[in-house]
């Protein structure tokens, strides 16, 4: 199958699975199911339960047992997408093609709206899953709460924030952008490991994976607000300059950048060589999240 007739059949899957996962906007209180509902679902690449899936597709495991994962992480990604857009962060009103959450519902709905997805991802994860064996769903949510907490994703909001005043160099910017962006894209891929009983080594192996294609990620995210424009993005895009903020592009410029995307993805294709051509799709995605348009 080529990947982009699997990307959107995993799309679409994603879809039905995080609408069945939301609470329903029938139950009280209304308004914050909607507000949920309306951050998530339609729109979004899904690209960390692309990821998830292929990485799991690499170990024979069937899909529906990445649902769970995947769900999760999304939620997790969702809900920092709301966070980062509030004023008090990025103060962005655009999103996914649509007015942001706070924009769309009120700021302190969009807050809660970020507090209950997080919550929800790790209460679909620690739900009773037929055909994970607990132990590796224990594995997964203690990597997913490490991803998503102060030494991972919310870390590096934090450092990013501190961005515009400190002015990283390199190696600082490249610590934030694993822990703000990298830290979930790693778990995507370390559990599509897990849940696939993958040996320490090969588990490793796909951990290291997601590091280079979680850097690779940001750094595309980072050149498109450079160089593309918003109606492509769904989002602002000239932002990262006009706050200030410290970026491997501004650092470098485009044409160093795309170098480094390259050699990001050569260095992730590199790491699957020993799973020939089980990680087909895995690197297929590799080279998606480095060449994409938006
Ligand atoms: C945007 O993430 C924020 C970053 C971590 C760079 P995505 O580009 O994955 O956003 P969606 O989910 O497709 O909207
Ligand atoms: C956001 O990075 C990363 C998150 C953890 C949400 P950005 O601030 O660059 O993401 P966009 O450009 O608003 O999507
Ligand atoms: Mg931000
Ligand atoms: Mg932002
Ligand atoms: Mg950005």
């Amino acid at each position: 199958m080529d990947f982009s007739t699997w990307m959107s059949g995993i799309q679409q899957r994603t879809e039905v699975a995080l609408a069945a996962a939301l609470p329903s906007p029938d139950l009280a209180p209304t308004r914050l199911h909607l507000a949920m509902r309306y951050a998530v679902l339609g729109g979004g690449k899904r690209v960390r339960p692309l990821l998830c899936h292929a990485a799991g597709a690499v170990f024979g495991v069937d899909s529906a047992l990445l649902d769970a994962p995947s769900v999760a992480v999304e939620l997790i990604h969702a809900y920092s997408l709301v966070h980062d857009d509030l004023p008090c962060m990025d103060d962005d009103v655009l999103r996914r093609g649509k007015p942001t959450c706070h924009v769309e519902f009120d700021e302190a709905t969009a807050l809660l709206v970020g507090d209950a997805l997080q919550a929800h991802a790790f209460q679909t994860l620690a739900s009773r899953l037929a055909g994970i064996a607990p132990a590796r769903q224990l594995e997964m949510l203690h990597l997913l709460a490490a991803a998503s907490g102060s030494r991972g994703m919310a870390g590096g909001q934090a450092l990013d924030l501190d961005a515009a005043i400190d002015r990283p160099g390199e190696a600082g910017i490249i610590t934030l952008q694993a822990m703000k962006t990298g830290a979930l894209i790693r778990f995507a891929c370390e559990a599509g490991a897990i849940v696939g009983g993958a040996a320490p080594s090969d588990r490793e192996r796909l951990a290291e994976f997601g590091s280079a294609i979680g850097l690779a990620f940001q750094l595309a995210d980072d050149l498109l607000d450079l160089t593309a424009d918003s109606s492509a993005m769904g989002k602002a895009t000239g932002k990262d300059a006009a706050a200030g903020k410290a970026t491997l592009p501004a650092l470098h410029g485009a044409d160093w950048t795309r170098r480094q995307l390259a050699g990001l993805v050569a260095q992730a294709h590199d790491l699957l060589r020993p799973f020939g051509d089980s990680a087909a799709l895995l690197k297929a995605a590799a080279t998606f999240v480095a060449e994409r348009k938006s």
